[in-house]
């Protein structure tokens, strides 16, 4: 990939602080694994909202998925197809959500970006239904960009030649030129609305009948507030470490969200995800199912479908093996005495 693209994939805010602890936060913990358990048979699988999965990692919302092969969004959504899970489909995909939906035989969940033109908003929100997308993530951690110094040394820009088209008008007219090639904060600052406000969840929840998860909490009485306006889950994240620098890990915070969610809603975790061992410790602190970012667009990067496809698939082993060594056959056995912080 060039320089530019890599970074903008690879980086986060400020001095990356976040970013790191992201990593080093699973690192912090260690599985008292359980022993002498029958665990030939092993069942990865799990629902959400009502849709099975085979096993609880699904694909984050990621923008702009040509940056690492032309297929984008609709190799990326293959690959999870074949893997049995469901892709989170960002706002800034390249490929429109229509075509997408297409692809994605697992089920596709949308993430919206709630932009200053609600119209606009509501339309895409309409459309995610009309797809068939099985809930709306809406991302809150974003009310403006994130300052990413990687970025601004290389004087990143999203290139023209590879449009956003969700939010391109659709229809019989014809379209008005492409977004300029501006960069993500600008496109940010620019587009979406930092005004939104918890009444905005009840409006969105109003709009759609599917399930609405707020996306990036790390609070449990932001959590108890999104139940309270309509949510049906919440993802505890920080964007990648992408947004405010010195957020806290979504591990370290994942338990009291649980704790405080209760029976209402239902709590995925994303940042930092890396091997089956992760997945398995988010589980164990409370997480219903986790996100995978980065390694999803390397493996796009790398190899297209197929390469995005394997990435999956290494980490569907791990978690496998991981739970096998753990004692465990199913998720349910993932309890949270299986960890503790070293
Ligand atoms: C993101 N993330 C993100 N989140 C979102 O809600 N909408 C988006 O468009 C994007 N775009 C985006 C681009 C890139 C390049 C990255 C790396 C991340 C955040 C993403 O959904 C998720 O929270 C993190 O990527 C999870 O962390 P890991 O797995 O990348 O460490």
């Amino acid at each position: 990939m060039p320089a530019g693209a890599r970074d903008y994939y690879r980086g986060g805010a400020h001095d990356e602080l976040t970013l790191r602890d992201n990593r080093a936060a699973f690192e912090r913990w260690q599985i008292h694994y359980r022993v002498l358990r029958d665990v030939e048979h092993r069942d990865l699988s799990t629902s959400l909202f009502g849709h099975r999965v085979e096993w609880p990692v699904l694909v984050a919302p990621t923008a702009c998925h040509q940056l690492a092969h032309p297929d984008g969004e609709l190799a990326t959504a293959r690959a999870a197809s074949a893997v049995g899970t469901t892709m989170v489909l960002s706002t800034l995909s390249n490929y429109a959500m229509e075509e997408v939906a297409r692809e994605a035989r697992h089920g596709l969940w949308f993430q919206l970006y709630v932009y200053r033109d609600r119209g606009l908003t509501a339309e895409l929100v309409a459309r995610a239904a009309a797809c068939g997308c099985r809930a709306i993530a809406l991302t809150v951690d974003a009310p403006v960009g994130g300052v990413r110094e990687r970025d601004l040394r290389n004087a990143f820009a999203f290139p023209a030649e590879m449009p956003m088209r969700n939010v391109l008008p659709r229809g019989p007219e014809p379209p008005p030129p492409d977004v300029p090639p501006i960069s993500f904060q600008q496109y940010v600052n620019s587009m979406f609305d930092p005004s939104l406000k918890w009444s905005d969840l009840e409006w969105l929840c109003a709009r759609t009948t599917l399930p609405v998860l707020v996306k990036g909490v790390v609070r449990p009485d932001d959590a108890v507030r999104a139940a309270e306006h309509g949510a049906q889950g919440v993802v505890v994240s920080n964007h990648g470490g992408r947004q405010l620098d010195t957020a806290p890990a979504a591990v370290d915070v994942l338990e009291p969200i649980v704790r405080a969610a209760g029976e209402k809603l239902t709590v995925l975790a994303d940042g930092g995800v890396r091997r089956g061992t992760d997945v398995l410790k988010a589980l164990a602190l409370g997480a219903r199912a986790v996100l995978l970012g980065r390694p999803v667009l390397w493996g796009l990067a790398v190899g297209g479908e197929a390469g995005a496809r394997r990435v999956l698939e290494l980490l569907r082993k791990e978690l496998d093996v991981a739970m096998a060594l753990a004692g465990c056959r199913t998720l349910g056995e993932i309890d949270r005495d299986l960890v503790r912080r070293a």
